[in-house]
Parts: structure tokens; sequence; C-alpha cells
């Protein structure tokens, strides 16, 4: 099929995806502390400009790209997560198929949580093990492919992958239990903390925050979320940091992130330390979204991400549409980024929406399903 055809194809599904202009009230951004645009992040990024911290790094980090911003960011992050060392990648993209790709070996097993990330797949498909999907969130389908792998014959390593905070479901994985599993079975675990970092756990430091700095761990922390800049940090042990460094073609075979965004990154963390305050205020007004969407007959997450099923694509996109014209900027979402017939609004609660906005989209909500 032409390119041309294939567009033409998506129209008539309803699914082809066009770029708009950002407008209306964020709810729809995972910029969830509101840091994107905060004068601090903004203060340190002038000032390394001014002290002279280079904008482009100028090559890959094996060549002439290793700046010690980076070495900096690595070193202070290892610190901050209790991991034994960091990389820090230029997208959570690049990082999670970096990882997915080259960590796995042939005649290893990552088993996957059937939900995760896209770009986990894309490494998937590059990589060497063998793969197979377990039911969303359920520790015993975990276990289970993993023993059925070992009774037909498996003997490499097994390779357990979830997100913490899943990015169109807004739920928790069950950490504990896949933790266990991965401690019985001798499994490593690739945790993908891109909506949790910064949100929850000590400081901010996430859900797996208690797991870092075990030999059997890998966790990927997007910077481009809640820490408001761009980037990924993989927090693992540093065989595992030495293996990507020497095998990992998306690091190798890429220009390494800007200095200026390494620095950025290193004050957001500092945030998360000294602005406690806005992860309080954000539990706020994610406590205001659940109950005021609640009373449109919207279960609650209990977390930032909270998504409204409407089912059909269409009617997804028709209420999406009638919440934008409203002033209210939420966006539908259609297969394939979801299954097939839970095309849905992913509502993401930030700081950068107020309480009053807050109530104003649970009203143009109940307006917008009903006449959709
Ligand atoms: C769960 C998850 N992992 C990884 C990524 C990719 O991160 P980045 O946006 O930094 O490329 C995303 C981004 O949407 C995500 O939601």
């Amino acid at each position: 099929m032409t390119h041309r055809e294939q567009l033409d194809d998506l129209a008539a599904a309803g699914r082809l995806r066009s770029l708009s202009p950002r407008a209306g009230a964020d709810f729809s951004s995972n910029d969830y502390l509101g840091l994107a645009n905060s004068p601090r992040l903004r203060e340190a990024v002038l000032d390394a400009l001014l002290g002279g911290v280079a904008i482009g790094s100028g090559g890959s980090r094996l060549l002439r790209g290793n700046d010690p911003e980076h070495e900096r960011l690595e070193a202070e992050a290892a610190a901050f997560f209790a991991s034994e060392s960091a990389l820090y990648l230029s997208s959570g993209f690049t990082a999670n198929e970096t990882l997915f790709a080259t960590l796995p070996q042939r005649g290893d097993l990552v088993v996957h949580d059937a939900l995760i990330h896209a770009s986990a797949h894309e490494g998937l498909r590059c990589g060497r093990a063998e793969r197979v999907s377990a039911a969303h969130n359920d520790v015993d389908a975990f276990a289970d492919a993993i023993r059925q792998w070992r009774s037909g014959g498996g003997k490499g390593r097994a390779w357990i992958a979830t997100e913490s905070l899943f990015s169109m479901d807004g739920d928790m994985a069950p950490l504990d239990g896949l933790a266990a599993l991965a401690d019985e079975q001798d499994a490593f675990m690739l945790i993908d903390e891109a909506h949790a970092v910064g949100v929850f756990g000590p400081e901010g430091r996430g859900l797996a925050a208690q797991l870092d700095g075990r030999e059997n761990v890998v966790v990927l922390r997007t910077c481009g979320k809640a820490l408001g800049v761009e980037g990924a940090l993989l927090c693992l042990p540093r065989l595992l940091r030495d293996f990507l460094v020497n095998r990992g073609r998306g690091f190798i075979f890429s220009t390494a992130p800007s200095p200026l965004m390494a620095r950025a990154v290193g004050e957001a963390l500092r945030i998360l330390v000294e602005e406690p305050e806005r992860r309080a205020a954000l539990q706020e007004r994610v406590r205001l979204a659940a109950q005021v969407l609640g009373e449109v007959g919207v279960p609650a997450t209990g977390t930032q991400i909270i998504p409204v099923i409407v089912g059909e694509d269409a009617r997804a996109m028709r209420v999406a549409g009638m919440l934008q014209a409203a002033g209210f900027d939420v966006r539908g979402i259609r297969p394939p980024t979801v299954p097939a017939g839970s095309a849905r609004l992913r509502v993401s609660v930030t700081l950068n929406a107020s309480e009053a906005q807050i109530h104003g989209l649970g009203e143009a909500l109940q307006a917008a399903m009903r006449a959709a």
C-alpha cells in the first residue's frame, strides 16, 4: 500500500493523527509538578548558559560528546536514587528501546506486562530474547509464564518488565509481588518509572525507590514528565551500565544529550527534595479531580492519571473536541495506543491546572458526555 492509501485508510477508520497547537487548561501534559516553565529551572539553565555550559554535546558519549555535566548528573542521580550507577540518555523512548534490545540475551525470556509502553516493544523487536506478554498487573500470570518456559527447557535468565504507574490507565503495578517473584526465579526486573518519578515515593524517588540498588533491578526514570526537562536516567548496577556503554546501540550511535539539559535535570532532582510542597499540592489536586470526576461516574485511580473510558473511537474524539472547545486541553487516545474498544480521554492532573479549572472540567465533561 502506498503512503497515501495508508493515510486514507487511517482517516476512514477515524484514526488519522495530526498536530494541533497547545490551547486550553492543561489536562493533557505530563508536566505533573509544573516544573517545565518554573522560574527555578529557567534560572538554572540561564546560569549554566552564562557560565559556559555547552548547548550541544557535539558527539556521542564515547567520542567527544562526554561532557562533565553528564557525569555530574549521573553521579548525583545514582546517589539520589541509591542505585549503583546511572546513565543519562536523550529520551525515555531511546532508553527503553536500548535497554530492551541490549540487556536480555539470546536464550533469555522477557515477560512483560500486556500494557507496557511502545518503546519497550520497539526494543524487544530488536533484541534476541524470547518474549511473552503477561495479563496486566497479574503476578500469577508472570509466574506461570516463567514456569512454563522453564518446563519447556528455558535455561537462560528471566526478565520481568513493567511500568510502575501505567501511562494510559493510571494504575500501579504490584511491584512487591513482582520483586518477590524475581527473587524466587533469579530473574531481573526492568521497571519503567516514567509517570511515578517525582510524584510518588520518598522525596519523589518513585514507586520503585525501595528496589533501587539491588543487583537484579534496572529502573528507567524519564526526565521529560514530572521533572520538567527531557531525557531519561537509567539507574542500574554498574556491570549493566558498562554493558550498555559497550553494546547499547541507542547509546553508542547517538549524539549525547545537551549538557544544558543535564544541568537542568540535576536542578529538577534538587527541587524534588527542596520543594516537597509541589508534591503535596499535586496530591490535593488529584484528590479534587477524583472527587469531581467521580461525580460524573469516572472511577478514581488514586493517581494523577485518570482515564475516562469512552469505548468507541469516534465518540472519544467528539467528547475530547467538545472539551477542547470549552477551553480544556483533554486529548482523546485511540487504539493502537490503547486496546481496541477502549478509546478514552486521558485526564492528566498537573499543577498547571487550577482547582477552579478542575471543577470546570467536571461540568464540561458531564455536558460533553451527554451531547456526544
Ligand atoms: C511509560 C513510558 N515510558 C517511556 C516513555 C518515553 O519517554 P520519553 O517521552 O522521554 O521518550 C513514555 C512516554 O510517553 C512513557 O509513557
